[in-house]
């Protein structure tokens, strides 16, 4: 395998689901600069519309990480990000991601991006093993991976910094034999 399959539909029953276009960026930063999104990620900078745009380019280049965007069917309500980084096409592997914009939380989006985008990586992609890292006190976050069947592997001890101490980061991995049980 040397490149991810292109989506095979347009999402779930509730999310139109499909790679990051332009149109999108000012959404993702304005979700991304929001305080409860902001505080729970490993750089916790806010980021500028130019820096946006930089990013935008380098972003939608790049052959070892895709951005997906979830809109809500219907009325393209923008919900939320899942990013798969560090792709490994020798190995099948990679890093998973995802934010849901504060107004859209707790009403089961990120289960259901997890559940399409998720299928999609060990299906169609055909991906082993897909990894991601947590702070130990997003218990939102947690719980979430731990439904889907993440396993934790490891802990990054005083990993992160913020609000003034130094705090452990959760690894968690999911096979794609474990998926698909
Ligand atoms: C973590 C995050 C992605 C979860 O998204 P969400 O759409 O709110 O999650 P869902 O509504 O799909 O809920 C999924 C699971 O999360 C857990 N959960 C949801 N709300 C919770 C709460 N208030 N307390 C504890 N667990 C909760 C539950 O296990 C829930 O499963 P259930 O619906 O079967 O009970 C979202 O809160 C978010 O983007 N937070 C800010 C950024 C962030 O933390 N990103 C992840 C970095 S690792």
């Amino acid at each position: 395998m040397n490149d991810l399959k292109p989506l095979e539909n347009d999402g779930s029953s509730r999310l139109v689901i499909r790679l990051m276009e332009q149109r999108d960026l000012e959404d993702l930063r304005v979700m991304h600069n929001a305080d409860d999104v902001l505080m729970r990620l490993t750089d916790p900078t806010h980021v500028s519309e130019e820096q946006q745009e930089a990013w935008f380019k380098s972003a939608s280049t790049s052959r070892s990480s895709r951005r997906y965007v979830a809109r809500l069917r219907g009325t393209d309500e923008f919900i939320g990000m899942f990013r798969v980084d560090s792709i490994d096409y020798i190995n099948g592997n990679a890093f998973v991601g995802c934010d849901i914009a504060p107004d859209y939380q707790r009403q089961g989006y990120a289960r259901e991006f997890y559940n399409y985008i998720l299928s999609y990586l060990f299906g169609a992609c055909r991906l082993h093993r897909v990894e991601l890292v947590t702070l130990e006190d997003n218990d939102r976050a947690l719980n979430l991976y731990t439904s889907l069947g993440f396993v934790k592997e490891g802990v990054r001890r005083e990993a992160i910094f913020r609000d003034g101490v130094y705090k452990n980061l959760v690894a968690m991995g999911l096979l794609a034999s474990e998926w698909k049980k």
